[in-house]
């Protein structure tokens, strides 16, 4: 069934353009992933209602109509398909008559109904207003919702927005309408399977959405692609993507199983290991954040990091980002240091690990920054501070980079840090050069980028998220500094043995 599904899908890429597919939200999942994700429900009983918002053509409705048709004793499957592309449609039709036929001569029923509208719309009534966003009753109740949402980012002004006004703050996207709306609609202990960004995992803008979700719904497994270009063959979608089956509680999962692939091809050997929910599910600074450990060793590394019993902020560290915005300070860039009152501006090119190389010319960057009576509000007095970039190339090997910045390097009175680089300093007083080598070390160590990447899908390195990393406290960092500056190529052993990572671990964490 699925292979007819694409033929279909073919013969409609043929006669769209990738521009207009992309607008409406077009990247059809890959047979091979609509199976693996009907292979996630529970067992099929013998009556079954199924939801699939954002249908397109249907595979995903068909991949569990594949799965029926192998089962032994009848069922009468009963899908509902959401599409608000009436171009697509005949083909969708086409699709579903396809395997309502091969599930009959298999002894198996399906009826369906194609709702061509637009899913948000038409099922967020009683979301908005007072009892907004809340359990609405509503006739239909699903044993299962099998999606591939689109992805966009809604508008301020979209009737979405105010949908969904007030839970998925900031620059809200679709896909966790959908997810939302579709777990509304599931009945007790229904099951939703999503293909999605990993997106709504961490982050401020997805805090509210899964606040709302999380306290309704339960995480039994999550699936990671590393990498959503390869899953998809579809660049623009660059985030990892994941899968996700969630229950409608019902009773809490005890444990969530974790199983990645490389790219799409999920044949044969599954990375695969079941953790203790509270490991993926993190809500002990509120904000449920789901952390997604890939393999044995990153559950070590989270318990090892999560053994430290401070928090980076109950440290007296602070993390705020360079306050230089470019585009706002134009009157204060120098691309000449000759000019008369100039001192550092700080970018990301100028961030190393343990360094900050200045001055250092590129692509006709500005240099420095103009100190003026106007300018001091945008710059730094110097001190010993800690860089860190706050973001890094999908290709680039480690996620974190930390460089030191020491006041006796720079004989100015001021610094300027532009916008892409976060810095670190004390609340109350100076940090001293031991301590500033000791935190970049755990910034720069395998152990430290590896539990970022766990708590983290994409390559932005928030300063919300850093607040609430566990950290050591601040007499073994400035330990672990002092050794660092004796050494500095021996970092990962003195952050290991610091932090009691095992000399295999270690070995491990090295050659990923
Ligand atoms: C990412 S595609 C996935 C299609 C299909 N489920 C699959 O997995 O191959 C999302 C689909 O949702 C449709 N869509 C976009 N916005 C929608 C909305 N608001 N309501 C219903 N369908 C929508 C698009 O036209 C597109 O066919």
């Amino acid at each position: 069934m699925l292979d007819f599904s694409l033929e279909l899908q073919q013969r409609y890429e043929n006669s769209t353009s990738p521009e207009s597919r992309k607008e409406k939200g077009q990247v059809f999942t890959p047979a091979e992933i609509a199976r693996f994700m009907a292979s996630l429900f529970s067992p099929i009983p013998s009556e079954y209602y199924l939801l699939d918002p954002g249908a397109g053509i249907g595979s995903l409705t068909v991949a569990v109509c594949e799965r029926v048709a192998r089962l032994g004793s009848p069922r009468r499957l009963i899908a509902h398909l959401f599409e608000n592309d009436a171009q697509i449609i005949p083909l969708l039709k086409k699709n579903l008559e396809n395997s309502k036929r091969v599930l009959e001569q298999a002894g198996h029923r399906l009826e369906y109904a194609i709702h061509v509208e637009d899913f948000i719309l038409a099922t967020s009534s009683g979301v908005s207003g007072q009892r907004r966003f809340d359990d609405a009753p509503l006739d239909v109740r699903f044993d299962g919702v099998i999606m591939n949402p689109p992805y966009f980012k809604v508008r301020k002004d979209s009737p979405y927005a105010r949908v969904m006004d007030g839970i998925v703050h900031g620059q809200p996207n679709v896909y966790a309408f959908f997810m939302a709306l579709a777990a509304r609609l599931l009945k007790e202990d229904g099951e939703l399977v999503a293909v999605t960004p990993r997106s709504f995992c961490n982050g401020l803008y997805f805090r509210g959405f899964r606040e709302w979700f999380f306290r309704r719904m339960t995480l039994d497994h999550i699936h990671l692609f590393e990498s959503r270009i390869d899953a998809f063959k579809h660049s623009a979608v660059l985030q990892e993507s994941i899968v996700t089956k969630a229950r409608r509680l019902g009773k809490p999962s005890r444990r969530v199983s974790l199983t990645a692939s490389f790219g799409r091809n999920l044949g044969g050997n599954l990375g695969r290991c079941e953790v203790p929910a509270e490991s993926v599910l993190d809500n002990s600074c509120g904000g449920y954040l789901v952390r997604v450990p890939e393999s044995p060793d990153d559950l070590k590394v989270m318990m090892l990091v999560e053994s430290l019993s401070d928090r980076f902020a109950g440290t007296g560290l602070r993390i705020s980002t360079g306050p230089v915005v470019m585009f706002r300070a134009k009157d204060f860039l120098l691309y000449d240091l000759r000019t008369h009152a100039a001192v550092p501006l700080l970018l990301p090119h100028n961030v190393r690990p343990f360094e900050t190389v200045w001055p250092l010319g590129k692509n006709g960057k500005p240099l420095a920054f103009k100190l003026c009576q106007e300018s001091l509000r945008l710059l730094l007095p110097t001190r010993n501070y800690i860089l860190l970039k706050r973001f890094s190339a999908k290709e680039e090997k480690r996620r974190l980079t930390a460089g030191c910045f020491l006041r006796n390097k720079y004989p100015l009175s001021h610094v300027g840090i532009e916008n892409h680089v976060n810095y670190i300093h004390h609340a109350e007083r100076e940090l001293s050069e031991d301590e500033v080598y000791g935190v970049a070390a755990v910034f720069n160590s395998a152990l430290y980028d590896r539990y970022f990447r766990i708590l983290s899908g994409n390559t932005q390195v928030n300063a919300t998220e850093i607040r609430t990393l566990n950290f050591p406290p601040l007499k073994a960092l400035a330990n672990i500094g002092r050794r660092v500056r004796e050494n500095v190529l021996q970092t990962e052993t003195i952050v290991s043995s610091e932090l009691g990572v095992s000399g295999s671990l270690q070995e491990r964490l090295l050659s990923t």
